[in-house]
């Protein structure tokens, strides 16, 4: 990992890394000329097919393939650009829409032609205030520079950016939770389908993709895809941005490609230098919450698309990793993670409604010493009855509410036994009559 040079970081750093005119300096904008002056639309989707660059949102999701699922023939095309950044604790999009919100930018233009978007929306979540004011200026100035509005570059093409705060919920992250919010709704995420590609914001066509995503192609564009595709493995090409926080020497956002181990991530020098106190890892959330746990035994997993299955993970996330040391009881851990789905969770599926608040309630009392050893088997059936069966579940928040809990009393469950066999005689019903 020693000499890999950042991509999608190289401007962090750099004195007026915000402004169009050090953007430019440093190469900036030359790819999205390129695009709109001599590419066509297909040119640049199948370029980035070819790439094989995979959503970096959660899903992973190819994005090529995803632009080529809008309607031939279509008059109209939307883009939503996502940084409701809303998994926790991933903060990637804000660090590039911080420091270097005009390669954003530049993604949005190139996307936008390969989709034939006549508009863009950027959904920003409310709690990115400075970064809200960084990204508008940028936008003003590609603005005044010719970058955005009527005719880009003399091209002929033109796209429309916005900025659309939202008001910071999870569920609008989600691409049609975020649409709705778009459209000035309760962000309630749709039935599908109809997927966004077909019937999406304000029912036209649309497309949503990660600010990450977007901040890769302009040197896909610039360097080709087989530059691309030399960086990592073929199904998980290409540079990628790790968050890496909790008890750690350096916590941050770091890019390198996804042969990166778990482990090096937190403790290598490039990244997070190890542990506070060299106390041991007792778990890792490596993909944010949502994609489950691994234990200190584990962390030789691969930050990569594939490899988290092997470790009984929902996949690699948004690949922000919460690092939990041996200090930490596990019941406090369970509950916590428990309490955000349940607060989350939109109310709208009958399942996904009840079954985060009942896991909270249950993990709830397990933390506060009135667990029953039959709490640990009724958490994980409860779990179990959740996720995205077809009919039940209109988005996917119920598969990362369960994982994370069906992972800890898995691979804590002597943890928590001993923990429940341990507790105070007497303390169960005192707790169990306020909880309940
Ligand atoms: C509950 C939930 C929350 C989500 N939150 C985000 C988010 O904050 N940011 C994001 O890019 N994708 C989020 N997603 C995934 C989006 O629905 C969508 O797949 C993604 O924005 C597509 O972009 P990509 O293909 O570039 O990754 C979320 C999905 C779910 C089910
Ligand atoms: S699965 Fe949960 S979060 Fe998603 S729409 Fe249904 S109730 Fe809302």
């Amino acid at each position: 990992m020693a000499d890999y040079e950042p991509v999608l970081l190289r401007n962090v750093g750099v004195d007026g890394s915000r402004t169009l005119d050090v953007y430019r300096a440093r190469g900036g904008y030359k790819a999205a000329e390129k695009v709109v002056k001599d590419m066509t639309a297909d040119d640049v989707i199948d370029e980035v097919k070819r790439a094989g660059l995979r959503g970096r949102g959660g899903a992973g999701f190819p994005a090529g393939v995803k632009w080529g699922f809008l309607p031939k023939g279509r008059k109209r095309t939307l883009l939503c650009v996502n940084a409701d950044e809303s998994e926790p604790p991933t903060f990637c999009n804000r660090v590039l829409m911080e420091h270097d919100p005009h390669q954003v930018i530049e993604g949005i233009i190139i996307a936008g032609y390969a989709t034939r978007a006549q508009i863009a929306y950027v959904y920003m979540r409310v709690e990115f205030h400075e970064q809200f004011h960084i990204m508008q200026n940028a936008i003003d100035e590609a603005y005044a520079a010719g970058l955005l509005g009527k005719n880009i570059l003399g091209s002929g093409y033109d796209l429309e950016v916005y900025v659309h705060r939202g008001a910071g919920a999870y569920v609008c992250g989600e691409e049609t939770g975020l649409i709705e919010s778009i459209e000035g709704k309760r962000g309630y995420p749709r039935i599908k389908p109809p997927f966004p590609a077909v019937e999406g914001l304000f029912r036209m066509p649309t497309v949503v993709n990660n600010v990450e995503t977007l901040a890769n192609l302009p040197h896909i564009i610039e360097r080709g895809a087989d530059w691309f595709l030399g960086i990592g493995t073929p199904s998980s090409a290409g540079p990628k941005l790790f968050c890496v926080c909790g008890p750690v020497n350096r916590p941050g956002c770091y890019e390198a490609p996804m042969t990166i181990t778990c482990e090096e991530l937190i403790m290598g020098d490039a990244f997070g230098r190890g542990m506070t106190d060299n106390l041991p890892v007792k778990a890792v959330f490596p993909g944010g919450t949502s994609m489950g746990v691994i234990t200190g035994d584990e962390l030789q997993m691969k930050m990569d698309f594939d490899d988290p299955r092997n470790f009984g993970m929902l996949g690699l996330g948004t690949a922000a990793a919460v690092v939990v040391n041996n200090k930490t009881d596990i019941r406090a851990v369970l509950r916590n993670v428990a309490r955000f789905y349940a607060l989350e969770s939109c109310g709208q599926c009958t399942q996904c409604r009840e079954g985060t608040n009942w896991m909270y309630r249950i993990a709830s009392r397990i933390e506060h010493g009135a667990g029953r050893i039959e709490d640990l088997d009724l958490i994980e059936e409860v779990a179990g009855r959740m996720g995205m069966m077809p009919g039940l579940s209109i988005c996917g928040l119920p598969d990362g509410a369960t994982f994370p809990i069906q992972g800890i009393v898995r691979k804590f469950r002597g943890e928590l036994e001993e923990h429940i066999a341990n507790q105070e005689p007497g303390k169960a019903e005192a707790v169990l009559s306020v909880l309940n």
